[in-house]
Parts: C-alpha cells; sequence; structure tokens
C-alpha cells in the first residue's frame, strides 16, 4: 500500500472516501452532523455545542503583552462563528517565557486587557446562539523562549541532542517553583478576567510539556515518571487551592511528540514514530483525579515535526507520509486518553487538513465516542464561521476551507502576525509579503524520513 506524501486534490466526496478506506477505515465518518449540536456540562463548564477553536497564537500581542488590534479581531470573528468552546491562545506567565515579543503574556498590570478581549469576542456572539465556554492557555516557552528581538535565549528542562540549536540555561528546581506560583498568578488574573477555565499547557516542547520527557534531569522534576509529572501536578493542586471552584480547570494535553527515547515523552522506547500512551494515560488519570476535566489533545512538536502536530500538504520539507495517517495518529492519541478518562472531555485534534470533509470526521469521531469535543486550528484561520454552518446541518464551504498550506506558520517564523493569507486576504496577505521579503521560497523538497 503506498502511503507517502500526497497534496489533497480530492475531486469528489467518493474519491475522499476512498483513499479513506484505503489508508485509515478506522478513521470514522458520519454526515449527521447532529452529533455536534448537543451540550455538554463539566463542572463549571457549560459548552452549548460540541466544536471547539483550537489555541492558535496569533504573534499580534503589544510590547507588554497585551492584545493589539489584530488579536480582538480574530476572536471577535471566531465568537462570531458560532463554535461551542473557544480557547484563547498562549499567553506567557512571565516574560522570559515569552516564545517571540509580540506573544501575549498576563500580568498584574494588563489583565484587563485580557477581560476585553473575552468580553468584546462575546459580543460578537450572533443572537440565536448561546454563549460559548472560554478557556485561557498559560504557558511558558522553555526552549522556545524568544522574548525579545535580541534573539532566541532558550531556557530548557535537560540538554538534548536532538533539539539543542545552541546551549540553552537549565532552569534550576528552585526557579521551576516560583514558576508554580506564577501559573497560580495567572490562573487568578484568568479568572478575574472573566474565564471559564484555565489551561496549563504540558505540550509541544514548551516547558511543562519538555519535563514530562525529562528522563535525564537530576533532582525532583527529572527522572523517573512521578519526577517528570511532578511539576504539572503541583501547578494543578496550589490554583485549586488559590481559586477553588472559580475556574474550571483545563489542559493542552500532548500525548505523544515522537522525540526519539531517551528525550520523548509517550514515545516507544525502540521506535519514536510508534506512540506508547501508558504514561500519558496515567498522566490523565491523575489530572481527572484532581479536577482537571477538559484536555486538548495534541502530538508532535511543531519546531521539530510540524507534520505530526499540524497535517500539511506544503511546508518547510516533504512529510514522510500521508498527512492522512498523521490525522489518524492524531485522533488515536484523543481516543486514548478518552477511553483512560471517560470522565473527562476530550477535544479532537486533526480535523483542518481534511477540508470540507471535516465536518463528517469530527461527527464521526463525536458519534463514536473517540473525543467528546471536536476542535479546529488552522480552518478557524480561514473559515472562522465553520462552526456555524455544520451546525445548521449545511456542513462546510469548500471554498472556504483551509488549505493546510502552512502559510500561517511561515507569516509567525518571518515574524509578522499569524492568519491565513488565503481566505482572509485582505487583512494578512500583506503581513504575509512584508515578512518573505528577501527571504528564499519554502522549499518543499528537503525530505525527512527520520522524523
Ligand atoms: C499559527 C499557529 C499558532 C498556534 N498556536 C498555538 C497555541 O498558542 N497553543 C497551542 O496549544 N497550539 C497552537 N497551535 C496548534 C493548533 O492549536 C493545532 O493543534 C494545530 O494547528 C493542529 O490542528 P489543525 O489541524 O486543526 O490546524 C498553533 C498552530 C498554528 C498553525
Amino acid at each position: 500500500m503506498e502511503t507517502g506524501f500526497k497534496r489533497f486534490d480530492y475531486r469528489t466526496e467518493a474519491d475522499f472516501l476512498a483513499d479513506l478506506e484505503r489508508l485509515a477505515p478506522e478513521i470514522p465518518y458520519c454526515r449527521d452532523y447532529s452529533h455536534c449540536s448537543e451540550a455538554l456540562e463539566l463542572p463549571g463548564l457549560a459548552i452549548p455545542n460540541r466544536l471547539a477553536v483550537h489555541p492558535m497564537e496569533g504573534a499580534d500581542g503589544a510590547a507588554d503583552g497585551s492584545p493589539d488590534e489584530l488579536a480582538f479581531r480574530r476572536y471577535r470573528r471566531f465568537a462570531a462563528g458560532g463554535a461551542g468552546l473557544l480557547w484563547f491562545e498562549a499567553a506567557a506567565v512571565v516574560p522570559e517565557g515569552r516564545a517571540n515579543p509580540r506573544q501575549l503574556w498576563i500580568h498584574a498590570g494588563n489583565a484587563d486587557a485580557f477581560r476585553r478581549l473575552r468580553e468584546e469576542a462575546l459580543k460578537s456572539l450572533p443572537a440565536d446562539r448561546k454563549r460559548p465556554a472560554t478557556v485561557l492557555q498559560l504557558t511558558h516557552s522553555g526552549r522556545q523562549s524568544r522574548p525579545d528581538a535580541a534573539g532566541p535565549s532558550p531556557i530548557i528542562a535537560c540538554p538534548n541532542p536532538i533539539l539543542d540549536r545552541q546551549p540553552g540555561r537549565i532552569v534550576g528546581d528552585d526557579e521551576l517553583e516560583r514558576l508554580r506560583d506564577s501559573f497560580v498568578a495567572g490562573a487568578v488574573l484568568a479568572a478575574d478576567a472573566g474565564f471559564d477555565a484555565v489551561d496549563i499547557k504540558a505540550c509541544h516542547g514548551y516547558l511543562l510539556g519538555e519535563l514530562l520527557g525529562a528522563r535525564t534531569r537530576p533532582g525532583k522534576y527529572g527522572g523517573d515518571f512521578e519526577n517528570r509529572i511532578r511539576l504539572m501536578l503541583e501547578i494543578v493542586d496550589a490554583v485549586k487551592t488559590e481559586l477553588g471552584g472559580r475556574i474550571a480547570l483545563a489542559s493542552r494535553f500532548g500525548a505523544w511528540d515522537s522525540i526519539p527515547w531517551p528525550y520523548g515523552w509517550g514515545v516507544s522506547e525502540g521506535d519514536h514514530r510508534i506512540p506508547d500512551f501508558s504514561e500519558p494515560a496515567e498522566l490523565a488519570k491523575r489530572l481527572a483525579a484532581r479536577g482537571v476535566l477538559l484536555l486538548d489533545v495534541t502530538c508532535g512538536n511543531p519546531y521539530f515535526n510540524p507534520h505530526v502536530n499540524r497535517p500539511f500538504d506544503h511546508g518547510y520539507y516533504t512529510p514522510p507520509e500521508h498527512p492522512m495517517l498523521g490525522a489518524a495518529k492524531l485522533f488515536a492519541a484523543g481516543r486514548a486518553v478518552q477511553a483512560a478518562v471517560p470522565g473527562a472531555a476530550v477535544v479532537a485534534t486533526g480535523l483542518s487538513w481534511f477540508r470540507s470533509f471535516g465536518a463528517s470526521v469530527a461527527a464521526g469521531l463525536l458519534r463514536d465516542g473517540w473525543c467528546r469535543l471536536a476542535g479546529f486550528g488552522r480552518q478557524a484561520f480561514a473559515y472562522p464561521g465553520f462552526a456555524g454552518d455544520i451546525l445548521s446541518g449545511r456542513g462546510l464551504d469548500p471554498g472556504k476551507c483551509c488549505l493546510a498550506c502552512g502559510n500561517c506558520t511561515v507569516i509567525m517564523r518571518d515574524g509578522g502576525s499569524a492568519g491565513c493569507m488565503l481566505r482572509d486576504r485582505d487583512a494578512y496577505l500583506p503581513v504575509y509579503r512584508r515578512g518573505r521579503e528577501g527571504k528564499p521560497p519554502v522549499d518543499m523538497s528537503r525530505r525527512a524520513e527520520h522524523l
């Protein structure tokens, strides 16, 4: 069976279904979109339908970390789109933990701007729609920290010969303890700003994600499983102690990063490309037992193996596998976590590559219990009204869908603010063009079989 990279060129649903049957027949497919319309109640969280906008960093914050005009515009468009869950992007809890100088950073001096961001977004909700639940993602960018124009300033859990591009500063245990307090402070500000839930982000190779795989780190936050999950659980406990039931707890949860042993998380010892969900499933259980009942499950590391993180048609290398197989692995990760914590709600990741067929894949995943919410990332940049069109029963308009072209990321890597330069061209084509000036074209010819 041919499984290598192939661009999305299905002319009809029958063409698409033939490939689905050939490559990933386990992925459920259902044309009955009513599965997306059911409400979901979790403690402290009323979610009016099963469609979610994933957290998507726009790199459009001001120097003090407050959301800027483009961020307000993005969230107004997302809220108007009708998804039942709006997951606001990564906001750093300390300035040195920003991934770029325009990443959001929440602190006492600007919490009011986050309150306005949420409130203004919700004002654009159509009159006939129930209010979506809102989550704010809190982060420390760790080895991806680049807080100012001076360039990367990595803060790492442990040296990693696979990822290290330059020596990073190893974060000390005492600094991690202070960081726990910074996450708590961020959670308090998120609650004050009106968010329904706060996300303790542990994925994509950022600091809390990296700690999960830090087998080679000495001391109480590295080595065995209990040590590697310690900080995550300490943060959750400390947020609960401080806020009680004032805010629901969530996590953007990496289940498999596909980084070779001993540095990877959720990987098989013999082959990092084969997931081993046993540790992630155990962590999910510990989190759920503490009341973290909303898990947005993701995989991969966008800086190392972006095809694992977000199946694409165009990027910095030719993906070593058909994007449908990548999506199948993302769904399998969500399914494994959902099975481990049936009382929690998993948000599935991996739907944008499917274009308009993503509506039926989402309905299938929900129908068959692989997840309890279906999340869309890049699709929301391209087609912010995607949820309303699924919920109305019309389905997705192929002419409005994300094309998995990767340019939202290219914009960000070029130093601009992320959005869709194809479907939202007036706002983002100029940003894309400015960023590309003087740079070589993105070259897909590099092969990446080793990933
Ligand atoms: C430009 C861009 C920014 C992103 N920012 C975040 C973020 O802030 N937090 C996060 O957890 N994931 C982030 N992601 C990952 C997405 O949430 C999502 O997991 C990924 O795009 C795969 O979903 P999709 O196939 O629906 O796009 C980002 C992705 C892109 C392309």
